[in-house]
Protein backbone atom coordinates (compact mmCIF):
# COMPACT_ATOMS: atom_id res chain seq x y z
CA UNK A 1 0.00 0.00 0.00
CA UNK A 2 1.96 3.12 -1.25
CA UNK A 3 -0.28 5.33 1.17
CA UNK A 4 1.21 3.54 4.21
CA UNK A 5 4.86 3.46 2.80
CA UNK A 6 4.31 7.30 2.55
CA UNK A 7 3.08 7.41 5.93
CA UNK A 8 5.73 4.98 7.16
CA UNK A 9 8.52 7.16 5.99
CA UNK A 10 6.99 10.75 7.01
CA UNK A 11 6.31 9.08 10.18
CA UNK A 12 9.71 7.67 11.11
CA UNK A 13 11.55 10.84 9.59
CA UNK A 14 8.86 13.40 12.27
CA UNK A 15 9.61 10.27 15.42
CA UNK A 16 13.59 11.42 14.80
CA UNK A 17 12.76 14.96 14.39
CA UNK A 18 11.03 14.78 17.47
CA UNK A 19 13.06 12.44 19.70
CA UNK A 20 16.55 12.89 18.93
CA UNK A 21 19.05 11.06 21.27
CA UNK A 22 16.16 10.88 23.85
CA UNK A 23 14.76 7.76 25.05
CA UNK A 24 11.29 6.42 24.87
CA UNK A 25 9.11 4.49 26.70
CA UNK A 26 6.20 2.80 25.32
CA UNK A 27 3.59 0.64 27.35
CA UNK A 28 2.53 -2.15 25.11
CA UNK A 29 -1.25 -3.08 26.08
CA UNK A 30 -1.11 -6.70 23.74
CA UNK A 31 -3.45 -5.06 21.62
CA UNK A 32 -2.97 -3.96 17.93
CA UNK A 33 -2.34 0.36 18.53
CA UNK A 34 0.58 0.23 20.89
CA UNK A 35 2.42 -2.85 19.37
CA UNK A 36 2.04 -0.22 16.01
CA UNK A 37 3.25 2.73 17.94
CA UNK A 38 6.12 0.68 19.23
CA UNK A 39 7.26 -1.49 16.14
CA UNK A 40 7.13 2.05 13.95
CA UNK A 41 8.96 4.30 17.08
CA UNK A 42 11.38 0.96 16.81
CA UNK A 43 12.07 1.33 13.46
CA UNK A 44 12.77 5.01 13.63
CA UNK A 45 15.07 5.57 17.21
CA UNK A 46 16.19 1.63 17.80
CA UNK A 47 17.07 0.68 21.38
CA UNK A 48 16.92 4.36 22.47
CA UNK A 49 12.97 2.92 23.28
CA UNK A 50 11.93 0.84 25.85
CA UNK A 51 8.76 -1.53 25.50
CA UNK A 52 7.00 -2.38 28.87
CA UNK A 53 4.38 -4.58 29.42
CA UNK A 54 2.00 -4.84 32.61
CA UNK A 55 -0.24 -7.80 32.43
CA UNK A 56 -2.90 -7.28 34.50
CA UNK A 57 -4.03 -10.85 34.60
CA UNK A 58 -6.99 -10.10 32.78
CA UNK A 59 -6.07 -10.85 28.98
CA UNK A 60 -8.00 -13.04 27.09
CA UNK A 61 -6.34 -16.68 26.23
CA UNK A 62 -2.62 -16.91 25.08
CA UNK A 63 -2.49 -12.86 24.59
CA UNK A 64 0.44 -12.08 26.91
CA UNK A 65 2.45 -14.80 25.59
CA UNK A 66 1.83 -13.75 22.03
CA UNK A 67 2.89 -10.16 22.63
CA UNK A 68 6.20 -11.09 24.65
CA UNK A 69 6.91 -13.44 22.18
CA UNK A 70 6.48 -11.28 18.96
CA UNK A 71 8.58 -8.63 20.66
CA UNK A 72 11.49 -10.78 22.03
CA UNK A 73 11.68 -13.13 19.45
CA UNK A 74 10.32 -11.79 16.13
CA UNK A 75 11.37 -8.14 16.53
CA UNK A 76 14.07 -8.09 19.08
CA UNK A 77 12.45 -5.47 20.70
CA UNK A 78 13.55 -4.48 24.49
CA UNK A 79 10.47 -5.23 26.35
CA UNK A 80 10.20 -5.42 30.02
CA UNK A 81 7.29 -7.71 31.07
CA UNK A 82 6.11 -7.77 34.46
CA UNK A 83 2.99 -10.24 35.77
CA UNK A 84 1.03 -8.16 38.29
CA UNK A 85 -2.47 -10.53 38.04
CA UNK A 86 -2.41 -10.63 41.88
CA UNK A 87 -1.90 -6.82 42.52
CA UNK A 88 -5.19 -6.40 40.28
CA UNK A 89 -7.24 -8.88 41.59
CA UNK A 90 -6.15 -8.17 44.95
CA UNK A 91 -7.25 -4.69 44.19
CA UNK A 92 -10.42 -5.70 42.71
CA UNK A 93 -11.48 -7.28 45.28
CA UNK A 94 -15.55 -6.18 46.34
CA UNK A 95 -15.41 -3.72 43.52
CA UNK A 96 -18.37 -4.11 41.26
CA UNK A 97 -19.06 -0.36 39.16
CA UNK A 98 -17.80 -0.10 36.14
CA UNK A 99 -16.15 3.23 36.35
CA UNK A 100 -14.53 2.26 39.55
CA UNK A 101 -12.88 -0.74 37.87
CA UNK A 102 -11.36 1.55 35.46
CA UNK A 103 -10.39 3.82 37.78
CA UNK A 104 -8.42 1.23 39.73
CA UNK A 105 -7.03 -0.41 36.53
CA UNK A 106 -5.90 2.60 35.14
CA UNK A 107 -4.49 3.91 38.63
CA UNK A 108 -2.79 0.65 39.00
CA UNK A 109 -1.37 0.23 35.98
CA UNK A 110 0.14 3.88 35.71
CA UNK A 111 1.76 2.82 39.36
CA UNK A 112 3.51 -0.27 37.95
CA UNK A 113 4.34 1.45 34.61
CA UNK A 114 6.16 4.04 36.32
CA UNK A 115 8.02 2.34 38.97
CA UNK A 116 9.32 -0.05 35.99
CA UNK A 117 10.31 3.08 33.90
CA UNK A 118 12.22 4.08 36.71
CA UNK A 119 14.06 0.88 36.83
CA UNK A 120 15.34 1.24 33.44
CA UNK A 121 15.89 4.51 34.45
CA UNK A 122 13.45 6.71 32.57
CA UNK A 123 12.75 8.24 29.83
CA UNK A 124 12.45 11.55 28.13
CA UNK A 125 9.29 10.27 26.11
CA UNK A 126 6.41 8.58 26.62
CA UNK A 127 4.97 6.79 23.53
CA UNK A 128 1.26 5.62 23.12
CA UNK A 129 -1.02 4.20 20.65
CA UNK A 130 -3.55 7.09 20.77
CA UNK A 131 -5.72 6.52 17.45
CA UNK A 132 -8.13 9.31 16.38
CA UNK A 133 -11.27 8.10 17.70
CA UNK A 134 -9.41 7.91 20.89
CA UNK A 135 -8.73 11.79 20.64
CA UNK A 136 -12.60 12.47 19.74
CA UNK A 137 -14.23 10.22 21.90
CA UNK A 138 -12.49 11.83 24.94
CA UNK A 139 -13.23 14.99 24.37
CA UNK A 140 -16.64 14.84 23.82
CA UNK A 141 -19.59 12.02 23.57
CA UNK A 142 -22.31 12.44 20.60
CA UNK A 143 -24.75 12.35 23.63
CA UNK A 144 -24.26 15.95 25.09
CA UNK A 145 -21.84 18.25 25.99
CA UNK A 146 -18.14 16.83 27.15
CA UNK A 147 -19.70 13.85 29.16
CA UNK A 148 -17.28 11.07 29.92
CA UNK A 149 -19.41 7.69 29.16
CA UNK A 150 -16.46 5.69 29.95
CA UNK A 151 -12.91 6.34 31.20
CA UNK A 152 -11.00 4.81 28.87
CA UNK A 153 -7.99 3.21 30.01
CA UNK A 154 -4.19 5.31 29.02
CA UNK A 155 -1.35 6.43 30.57
CA UNK A 156 -3.31 10.02 31.00
CA UNK A 157 -1.27 12.23 33.55
CA UNK A 158 1.86 10.11 33.48
CA UNK A 159 3.69 11.59 30.87
CA UNK A 160 3.20 15.19 33.55
CA UNK A 161 4.19 13.31 36.51
CA UNK A 162 7.36 12.12 35.08
CA UNK A 163 8.64 14.96 33.40
CA UNK A 164 7.94 13.13 29.58
CA UNK A 165 6.58 14.63 26.66
CA UNK A 166 4.23 12.42 24.47
CA UNK A 167 5.18 11.18 21.42
CA UNK A 168 1.89 9.52 19.56
CA UNK A 169 2.43 8.53 15.99
CA UNK A 170 -1.01 7.21 15.09
CA UNK A 171 -3.28 10.11 16.32
CA UNK A 172 -4.17 10.60 12.55
CA UNK A 173 -5.42 7.05 11.80
CA UNK A 174 -8.40 4.88 12.11
CA UNK A 175 -8.09 1.34 13.58
CA UNK A 176 -8.38 0.32 9.73
CA UNK A 177 -5.29 2.36 8.96
CA UNK A 178 -3.20 1.26 11.69
CA UNK A 179 -3.78 -2.27 10.82
CA UNK A 180 -2.61 -1.22 7.25
CA UNK A 181 0.35 0.10 8.67
CA UNK A 182 1.04 -3.22 10.87
CA UNK A 183 1.22 -4.92 8.07
CA UNK A 184 3.11 -2.25 6.28
CA UNK A 185 5.46 -2.65 8.67
CA UNK A 186 5.41 -6.45 8.57
CA UNK A 187 3.61 -7.45 11.70
CA UNK A 188 1.90 -10.90 10.84
CA UNK A 189 -2.11 -11.25 10.31
CA UNK A 190 -3.07 -12.57 13.22
CA UNK A 191 -1.97 -9.79 15.59
CA UNK A 192 -2.84 -7.00 13.21
CA UNK A 193 -6.07 -8.29 12.24
CA UNK A 194 -6.83 -9.13 16.31
CA UNK A 195 -10.16 -7.60 17.21
CA UNK A 196 -10.06 -4.46 19.37
CA UNK A 197 -9.82 -5.39 23.51
CA UNK A 198 -10.27 -2.52 26.14
CA UNK A 199 -7.61 -1.39 28.13
CA UNK A 200 -9.37 -3.04 31.56
CA UNK A 201 -9.27 -6.46 29.62
CA UNK A 202 -11.84 -8.94 30.96
CA UNK A 203 -12.78 -6.77 34.74
CA UNK A 204 -15.45 -4.85 32.09
CA UNK A 205 -16.87 -8.17 30.91
CA UNK A 206 -17.42 -9.68 34.15
CA UNK A 207 -20.34 -7.41 35.16
CA UNK A 208 -19.94 -7.84 39.54
CA UNK A 209 -16.66 -9.03 40.86
CA UNK A 210 -13.68 -9.78 39.42
CA UNK A 211 -12.20 -13.00 40.38
CA UNK A 212 -9.47 -15.38 39.18
CA UNK A 213 -11.97 -18.22 38.79
CA UNK A 214 -14.62 -16.22 37.00
CA UNK A 215 -11.79 -14.78 34.90
CA UNK A 216 -10.56 -18.24 34.12
CA UNK A 217 -14.48 -19.43 32.85
CA UNK A 218 -14.34 -16.50 30.57
CA UNK A 219 -11.57 -16.93 28.80
CA UNK A 220 -12.30 -20.75 28.25
CA UNK A 221 -16.46 -19.32 27.14
CA UNK A 222 -14.29 -16.30 24.90
CA UNK A 223 -11.83 -18.77 23.28
CA UNK A 224 -14.43 -21.41 22.20
CA UNK A 225 -16.92 -18.29 20.81
CA UNK A 226 -13.60 -16.80 18.81
CA UNK A 227 -12.59 -20.54 17.77
CA UNK A 228 -15.72 -20.99 16.20
CA UNK A 229 -16.09 -17.63 14.40
CA UNK A 230 -12.22 -18.33 13.07
CA UNK A 231 -13.37 -21.68 11.92
CA UNK A 232 -16.59 -20.38 10.33
CA UNK A 233 -14.22 -17.59 8.52
CA UNK A 234 -15.83 -14.81 9.75
CA UNK A 235 -13.29 -13.15 12.01
CA UNK A 236 -12.78 -11.10 9.27
CA UNK A 237 -16.13 -9.57 8.91
CA UNK A 238 -16.86 -8.45 12.63
CA UNK A 239 -15.21 -5.49 14.55
CA UNK A 240 -15.59 -7.00 18.20
CA UNK A 241 -16.49 -10.44 19.45
CA UNK A 242 -16.37 -11.92 22.78
CA UNK A 243 -18.06 -13.40 26.02
CA UNK A 244 -19.43 -11.82 29.20
CA UNK A 245 -20.22 -13.73 32.28
CA UNK A 246 -22.81 -12.50 33.90
CA UNK A 247 -23.52 -12.13 37.81
CA UNK A 248 -26.65 -14.20 37.35
CA UNK A 249 -27.45 -17.83 38.15
CA UNK A 250 -30.03 -20.08 36.32
CA UNK A 251 -30.74 -23.16 36.55
CA UNK A 252 -30.56 -25.69 33.92
CA UNK A 253 -29.86 -29.61 33.10
CA UNK A 254 -27.23 -31.94 32.72
CA UNK A 255 -27.26 -36.05 32.69
CA UNK A 256 -29.26 -36.79 35.62
CA UNK A 257 -28.70 -33.51 37.39
CA UNK A 258 -30.66 -30.09 38.17
CA UNK A 259 -27.55 -27.13 37.67
CA UNK A 260 -27.35 -23.94 39.10
CA UNK A 261 -24.54 -21.99 37.21
CA UNK A 262 -24.06 -18.66 35.55
CA UNK A 263 -25.09 -17.06 32.05
CA UNK A 264 -22.85 -16.42 29.66
CA UNK A 265 -23.73 -13.27 27.17
CA UNK A 266 -22.15 -13.19 23.60
CA UNK A 267 -21.70 -10.07 21.69
CA UNK A 268 -20.42 -9.25 18.20
CA UNK A 269 -20.74 -6.29 15.84
CA UNK A 270 -19.95 -4.89 12.74
CA UNK A 271 -18.25 -1.23 12.89
CA UNK A 272 -15.65 0.74 11.28
CA UNK A 273 -14.52 2.80 14.35
CA UNK A 274 -16.43 1.54 17.22
CA UNK A 275 -18.70 4.74 17.72
CA UNK A 276 -21.39 3.26 16.27
CA UNK A 277 -21.89 -0.88 15.90
CA UNK A 278 -24.27 -3.06 14.62
CA UNK A 279 -25.04 -6.33 15.74
CA UNK A 280 -23.40 -9.38 13.42
CA UNK A 281 -26.58 -11.72 12.23
CA UNK A 282 -25.25 -15.05 12.64
CA UNK A 283 -27.59 -17.55 11.73
CA UNK A 284 -29.16 -19.88 14.05
CA UNK A 285 -27.21 -22.88 13.55
CA UNK A 286 -24.09 -21.43 14.58
CA UNK A 287 -24.76 -19.37 17.43
CA UNK A 288 -26.77 -23.07 18.91
CA UNK A 289 -23.44 -24.46 17.91
CA UNK A 290 -21.74 -22.35 20.38
CA UNK A 291 -23.53 -22.48 23.07
CA UNK A 292 -23.89 -26.12 23.15
CA UNK A 293 -20.13 -25.70 23.08
CA UNK A 294 -19.72 -23.48 25.90
CA UNK A 295 -22.05 -25.19 28.00
CA UNK A 296 -20.97 -28.74 27.54
CA UNK A 297 -17.08 -27.83 27.86
CA UNK A 298 -16.93 -24.83 30.55
CA UNK A 299 -17.75 -25.51 33.91
CA UNK A 300 -19.80 -23.21 35.62
CA UNK A 301 -21.74 -21.72 32.52
CA UNK A 302 -25.18 -23.85 31.83
CA UNK A 303 -26.48 -20.73 29.85
CA UNK A 304 -25.66 -19.02 26.57
CA UNK A 305 -27.51 -15.61 25.23
CA UNK A 306 -27.22 -13.47 22.45
CA UNK A 307 -26.73 -9.43 22.87
CA UNK A 308 -29.17 -7.92 19.95
CA UNK A 309 -28.52 -4.36 20.86
CA UNK A 310 -26.71 -1.83 18.19
CA UNK A 311 -24.69 0.95 19.01
CA UNK A 312 -26.36 3.19 19.91
CA UNK A 313 -28.27 2.92 22.02
CA UNK A 314 -26.14 -0.02 23.85
CA UNK A 315 -22.49 0.21 24.09
CA UNK A 316 -20.79 -2.52 22.85
CA UNK A 317 -19.54 -3.26 25.82
CA UNK A 318 -21.71 -4.21 28.50
CA UNK A 319 -19.54 -1.96 31.32
P1 LIG B 1 -18.11 1.07 24.01
O1 LIG B 1 -18.35 -0.01 24.99
O2 LIG B 1 -17.90 2.41 24.65
O3 LIG B 1 -16.74 0.71 23.30
O4 LIG B 1 -19.14 1.12 22.91
C1 LIG B 1 -16.21 1.37 22.19
C2 LIG B 1 -14.83 0.80 21.96
O5 LIG B 1 -13.98 1.15 23.03
C3 LIG B 1 -13.51 0.00 23.71
N1 LIG B 1 -13.53 0.32 25.13
C4 LIG B 1 -12.45 0.59 25.85
N2 LIG B 1 -11.15 0.63 25.49
N3 LIG B 1 -10.62 1.19 27.69
C5 LIG B 1 -10.24 0.93 26.42
O6 LIG B 1 -9.04 0.96 26.14
C6 LIG B 1 -11.89 1.18 28.14
O7 LIG B 1 -12.19 1.42 29.30
C7 LIG B 1 -12.85 0.86 27.14
N4 LIG B 1 -14.21 0.75 27.18
C8 LIG B 1 -14.60 0.41 25.94
C9 LIG B 1 -14.46 -1.11 23.32
O8 LIG B 1 -13.85 -2.39 23.42
C10 LIG B 1 -14.82 -0.73 21.90
O9 LIG B 1 -13.82 -1.12 20.99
Amino acid sequence: DWTMAEFRKTKIAEIREQVGTGRVICGLSGGVDSAVAAVLIHEAVGDQLTCVYVDHGLMRQGETEQVVSLFRNSYNIPLVAVDAEETFLAGLKGVTDPEKKRKFIGGAFIDLFEAEAKKVGGADFLAQGTLYPDVIESVSFTGGPSVTIKSHHNVGGLPERMNMKLVEPLRELFKDEVRDLGRELGLPEAFVGRHPFPGPGLAIRIPGEVTKERCDILRKADAIYLEEIRNAGLYDAIWQAFAVLLPVKTVGVMGDGRTYDSVCGLRAVTSTDGMTADVYPFDAAFLTQVATRIVNEVKGINRVVYDYTSKPPGTIEWE
